[in-house]
């Protein structure tokens, strides 16, 4: 078994930025599609392996929560294994929730294998309020009654049956959860207004392994059709399509050369042509992806983010990193969280003009940022904080640094082998 979840240890990253990038990345498995695939191994009541597994914080948070139900988790090179044979009801506590968002996509699994399900509040990163209505409607709609107190969730059934569900807005959490409940039963659900990132689309790819029907994954129709049990299944985990984004923004806010292997601009849809537009080559050389920037990035006029396939919202920071010290100004509008621009002052600290008003900000990209000290507050705005510091001039300290330990392997060291200036330190 997993020991415990990732426990944050108090780190701090120092960069003596300012230094092109050159060499050769691979990009690890998909957080968020190996996340609601690791609660759905709950309805089913054999062996789950996931290959392209990351190690990361999330991941080794979910494990204890499956511990927690009694399943037994093993993670080697990769590979973790879930044996869900044993799985018991528990309430699912706080200090499992609080760690991680995507421990609301398990609600479904637990409702439908255990018929019941408590859990606290999740947490996960405070870029809003991260309400979990849609989540509750959809369930609600496929046999699930609910109550909320200042904690706890709590839902049970008496049967859960299909249904013909809308969602007032494309939640990927609230759809994985719709999708994981519907599979298990008898008969046909309809999902409209679902949400069509690839996460959705290999999730629907993992459920039909287990023995689901599914058309439309990856449209805003979903069609689910559940013979009332799931099988074990394998899960190959496809490449971060973020993490890949991150190292992109690395790229174009520094400058350099660099593969990244296992990525292909498919994987990237939805904020390829951001970076291409800011002046980045990219194209295919065997297996990898070469991202070349050898300019100043040039700002795009305006950005906003929204569902795939648009510009996506966990891309947002790590933009507003680069447009900082791009040429001309740029408007990048929010409109996925109501609370994700955290990084603004630590921006403005290093130098960069950045006016904030509402759900956009105003850029006007600076020759170069100095180095500074700056905090970490959220696993995405602290992969941004790095960005910057790699560009900018001197030497940032990036303080709280253990949010990217919830989503990124070795992005310190593999940054340290791209050329920069670059080293983890424990507090
Ligand atoms: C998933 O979060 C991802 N997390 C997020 O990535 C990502 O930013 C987000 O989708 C949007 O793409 C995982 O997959 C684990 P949503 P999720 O439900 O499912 C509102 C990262 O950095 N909403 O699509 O929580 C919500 O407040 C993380 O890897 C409701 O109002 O996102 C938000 O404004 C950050 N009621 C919007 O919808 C609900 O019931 C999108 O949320 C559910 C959501």
């Amino acid at each position: 078994n997993i020991a415990s979840p990732g426990v944050f240890i108090l780190g701090k990253i120092v960069i003596n930025g300012g230094k092109r990038l050159f060499g050769s990345v691979c990009i690890h498995g998909a957080k968020n599609a190996v996340l609601p695939v690791m609660a759905a191994s709950l309805m089913n009541e054999g062996v789950t392996v996931i290959r392209g597994c990351p190690d990361i914080a999330d991941v080794r948070a979910m494990c204890g929560i499956l511990n927690h139900l009694h399943c037994k988790t093993d993670f080697k090179k990769g590979c973790l294994v879930i044996d869900t044979s044993m799985a018991e009801y528990e309430e699912i506590k706080a200090e499992d929730t609080k760690q991680l968002r995507a421990s609301s996509v398990l609600m479904g699994p637990v409702l439908t294998r255990f018929g019941k399900v408590r859990l606290a509040y999740p947490g996960g990163c405070s870029i809003g309020s991260r309400p979990l209505d849609i989540h509750l409607h959809a369930l609600k709609c496929l046999g699930a009654s609910w109550s909320v107190s200042e904690d706890f969730i709590e839902m049970e059934t008496t049967g859960l049956h299909p249904s013909e569900i809308t969602l007032r807005f494309p939640s990927v959490g609230a759809t994985e959860n719709a999708l994981m409940a519907a599979a298990a039963q008898c008969g046909t659900t309809v999902l409209y207004n679902a949400a069509k990132e690839p996460e959705i689309e290999s999730l629907c790819a993992y459920l039909e392994k287990c023995g689901a029907v599914i058309t439309g994954a990856g449209t805003e129709c979903i069609r689910v059709r559940g013979k009332g049990v799931l099988q074990s299944a394998e899960f190959f985990a496809k490449p971060d399509r973020i993490v890949a984004g991150t190292y992109m923004a690395a790229v174009a806010a520094c400058g350099g050369s660099v593969y990244l292997q296992g990525v292909t601009p498919s994987l990237c849809r939805g904020f390829l042509d951001v970076f291409t537009g800011m002046g980045m080559d990219i194209r295919m050389e065997g297996e990898a992806m070469l991202v070349q920037m050898y300019h100043r990035p040039v700002n795009l006029h305006k950005i906003c983010t929204g569902a795939y396939p648009d510009f996506p919202t966990d891309m947002q920071s790590m933009v507003l990193s680069v447009a900082s010290v791009g040429e001309g100004t740029l408007i990048l509008k929010e409109q996925i969280f109501e609370n994700r621009f955290k990084t603004v002052p630590w921006l403005k600290k290093m130098g960069a003009d950045i006016t904030l008003s509402g759900d956009s900000v105003l850029v006007k990209g600076v020759e170069t940022l100095k180095g500074s000290e700056v905090y970490g507050e959220d696993l995405r705005g602290t992969a941004a904080l790095i960005t910057a510091g790699l560009a900018a001039q001197e030497t940032t300290v990036i303080h709280d640094a253990d949010y990217i330990l919830r989503g990124y392997m070795d992005l310190c060291e593999n940054l340290k082998g791209l050329g920069a200036e670059i080293e983890w330190e424990n507090s």
